[in-house]
């Protein structure tokens, strides 16, 4: 057979290559990706850029358009600072890999049955675009075009830090109101560590060794962990090599460094949804011939952290006739969120928990609660967390679904710790000078 016979019989859109693909590429890519995949895929965009770049998001899962009861919704989140810039390739090779290996990997084809997975490879397309040469550490791409830093921008909890909301944030704050999403991870680059909640805290969350924990601590660190453990290196804790250590290649945001305004917490605390930051490179902006192994590194840590989003239960909270009842809070006893979780308009929750014996409690507005104590097992083989519904004796009772209080919840409750937590900031804002780069 001569050469070009033989180019004849390759597909006719080539594979995806590792290299950088700027905006239009990316664009290309994701728009070919849609077009040969279209009953696996939907390509929306949640918004556009200071500069008018659009926040591209595509979706994978057996009905790409819309929700489905019980399908719960996961995301993947890059490029928040568009200096960092392996996330926005990997996630485009997570796209390539997943929608080339449905119906013939039978792992990617049960996810993407159980799953509707939502990805944007660009949060901050202007600061990619600003990036004008490889680096460790590029001198511009970090903010948005409007020299924002996106991670600093979404409302904090634990202070009235009342930020200029960028339109990149308001995408994604409203994209997580319009989407119930369960699990999410954000990756960055400028270190090798998976790091969960909280980044910023108060007196009622940090604890003697400097975490600021959530009451979902187990999860979060398993969470983090199954990143860590399924990556080549990240585990190690030390594979920069510039000092740093984190003890099986995970760390709590906080006890790193403090974050004001970040984005996992605001998922946690106002989004109903359990996001870690993902770290995967030593180097921000690194050549495109490490992007192959950087790939290889990533992928299946990648895959089993989407499978994460089946564990814990799911369920409705119906009323006597079988109508859903939305906003009704559903908490698992001893594990109440600042703000409450509550169900959606078709009456659904979600709740991420380890494997182990719980009290569940479902209240519905204008009733009493509900308590049920079951045994959660590991639903991750099964691709599918433990259902069970709850059924109110009552009629339907509306209530305001998914709504929460927009203001600072934790501040001002004590004064004592407020001036800690200002100490402790101050402490670790000289740290951060004198040691690290900045990087989520
Ligand atoms: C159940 O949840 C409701 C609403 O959050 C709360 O008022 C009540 O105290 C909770 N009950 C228990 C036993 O935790
Ligand atoms: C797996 O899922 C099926 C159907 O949802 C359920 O009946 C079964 O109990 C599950 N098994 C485990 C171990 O969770
Ligand atoms: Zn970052």
């Amino acid at each position: 057979m001569d050469i070009l016979s033989l180019a004849l019989l390759l597909p006719l859109v080539a594979a995806l290559d590792f290299s950088y693909h700027r905006t239009k590429e990316l664009e290309a890519f994701l728009k070919a990706v849609y077009k040969n995949h279209a009953s696996i895929t939907h390509l929306y965009s949640v918004g556009k850029s200071v500069e008018g770049r659009d926040l591209w998001v595509l979706a994978l899962g057996r009905f790409p358009t819309q929700h489905k009861i019980g399908i719960p919704e996961f995301k993947y989140v890059a490029n928040m600072h568009g200096d960092e810039a392996v996330g926005r390739e990997l996630l485009l090779h997570l796209i390539d890999f997943l929608v080339t290996s449905d119906q013939h990997d039978p792992v990617i084809t049960k996810l993407i049955d159980s799953t509707r997975i939502h990805i944007i490879p660009s949060m901050n397309p202007d600061g990619f675009e600003a990036v004008t040469a490889f680096s460790c550490n590029p001198p511009a791409g970090r903010y948005n075009a409007n020299k924002k830093d996106l991670n600093r921008n979404f409302p904090d909890a634990f202070i009235k830090n009342n930020p200029k909301v960028q339109p990149e944030t308001r995408a994604l704050m409203d994209w997580m109101k319009n989407e119930m999403f369960v699990l999410s991870a954000n990756l960055h680059g400028g270190s090798l560590v998976a790091s969960y909640p909280f980044d910023n805290g108060n007196s009622l969350t940090i604890t003697p060794n400097d975490e600021s924990k959530t009451l979902d601590n187990d999860v979060f660190e398993h969470l983090a962990r199954i990143y860590s453990t399924n990556h080549a290196t990240m585990h190690e804790g030390s594979a920069c090599q510039n000092g740093e250590y984190f003890l099986d290649g995970i760390t709590n945001g906080y006890r790193w460094y403090q974050v004001e305004g970040g984005m996992q917490d605001y998922n946690y605390i106002w989004g109903q949804c359990f996001e870690i930051t993902v770290e995967v490179s030593c180097c921000k902006f690194p050549q495109q011939d490490e992007l192959s192994s950087f790939w290889n590194d990533n992928k299946a840590a990648l895959i089993e952290y989407i499978k994460q989003v089946h564990l814990g239960v799911k369920g409705r909270v119906l009323d006597k006739n079988g109508e859903p009842i939305p906003g009704a809070i559903v908490e698992a006893v001893d594990r109440r969120h600042i703000c409450p979780y509550k169900t959606n308009r078709n009456g659904e929750y979600y709740l991420l928990l380890l494997p182990g014996t719980y009290t569940l409690n479902a209240t519905a507005p204008g009733s009493r609660s509900l308590l049920r104590k079951m045994h959660i097992p590991n639903g991750i083989g099964n691709f599918s967390a433990l259902t069970y519904d709850f059924i109110f004796p009552e009629l339907h009772t509306r209530g305001e679904p998914g709504s929460c209080p927009t203001k600072p919840l934790y501040s001002s409750n004590d004064h004592r710790s407020m001036s800690t937590t200002l100490s402790t900031a101050i402490s670790s804002l000289i740290l951060i000078n004198i040691f690290y780069a900045v990087i989520r």
